[in-house]
């Protein structure tokens, strides 16, 4: 495995389906047996410039669940906010701490403190890409399905980081991806380029039912993601059509999977149906980040189970 993960590409599909078996054994592991012994003494850091819930309390629920522990930093509590760079900062923290988070805007930023860093880098999320999202996301498909043979997902909504992440692992891994996202709003061009010639099976299509015809598998996220609240009416008004509700979700599979990375805003990207029905999958999603950060953090630290 490469130093950092900055981006699902940095995984082969080895590795991938590698850090699914092991999160599928850290989450039982978990359940039955509670805490392992692996990272007495290590430390995880945490620098994230946006706001969190998910990622960053299941980094650290994951890092004490391995036996380590963590320190959260914002650059507002840090020299970063009297100028000092993030490389210098990446190079200190270094000799602090044995593995670093970081969730921040440009992914040239995260690049060059993943340079700088002597210890692994994980993304926690930048405007470009979220691979712990995408990872996990999909590794709870597998955990439902009980395999990606066969599978057929549907990405609706905006084409943003999430959905880069997705389309990279659906090009690692090869199950098909329609996405379905309005003009002006796509994924990135060289993302997709290079993904199609992965993977021929992934699409890009305006009509979102057509995007989830026959779908497994139907996945959306907010239409107004961090950093882009002042286009949020001109978002709104184009996101309109691409609402994840019951007359969607007909046109689907029968007992097609609705997820949602969260954090979730009904009645505008997805309707309260999927949210709050009692066998709603979007919870399970959510949990299953934390065992896949365990598997991630036990295969960029090292460390054999017992
Ligand atoms: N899904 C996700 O990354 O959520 P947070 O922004 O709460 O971390
Ligand atoms: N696309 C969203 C994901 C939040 C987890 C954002 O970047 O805000």
């Amino acid at each position: 495995m490469e130093k950092d993960l900055l981006c699902v590409l940095d995984l082969t599909r080895e590795e991938i389906l590698d850090l699914f078996e092991l999160t599928f054994r850290l989450k039982e592991r978990w359940k039955t047996k509670g805490t392992e012994n692996l990272f007495p003494g290590r430390t995880l850091g945490m620098l994230f410039n946006k706001p969190s819930t998910r990622t960053r309390v299941s980094f650290h629920a994951a890092m004490v669940q391995l036996g380590g522990s963590c320190v959260y930093l914002t650059s507002q509590d840090t020299q970063l906010c009297r100028n000092e760079t993030v490389e210098d900062t990446a190079r200190v923290l270094s000799r602090y701490v044995d593995v670093l988070a970081v969730r921040t805007y440009d992914q040239k930023v995260l690049e060059a403190m993943a340079k700088a860093a002597t210890v692994p880098v994980i993304n926690a999320l930048t405007d470009r890409y979220h691979p712990c999202q995408g990872l996990s996301d999909v590794f709870t498909i597998l955990e439902k399905r009980g395999t990606l043979d066969g599978l057929k997902a549907a990405w609706v909504g905006d084409g943003n980081n999430v959905a880069h992440s997705w389309i990279h692992a659906a090009a690692r891994l090869g199950f098909e991806l329609n996405l379905a996202c309005p003009e002006g709003y796509d994924p990135d061009p060289m993302i997709m380029e290079y993904a199609v010639k992965a993977n021929p099976g992934i699409r890009l299509v305006r009509d979102p039912v057509e995007a989830v015809e026959g779908c497994d598998v139907i996945s959306t996220d907010v239409w107004v993601s961090m950093g882009q609240d002042e286009e949020k009416e001109a978002r709104m008004a184009r996101m309109r059509p691409y609402q994840v509700n019951p007359s969607l979700v007909s046109r689907a599979a029968d007992s097609a999977m609705v997820l949602h990375c969260l954090p979730a805003h009904r009645g505008q990207e997805i309707t309260a149906d999927y949210l709050d029905k009692p066998d709603s999958v979007i919870w399970d999603q959510a949990e299953n980040k934390m065992h896949l950060h365990k598997a991630l953090l036990v295969r960029l630290l090292g460390g054999q189970l017992d």
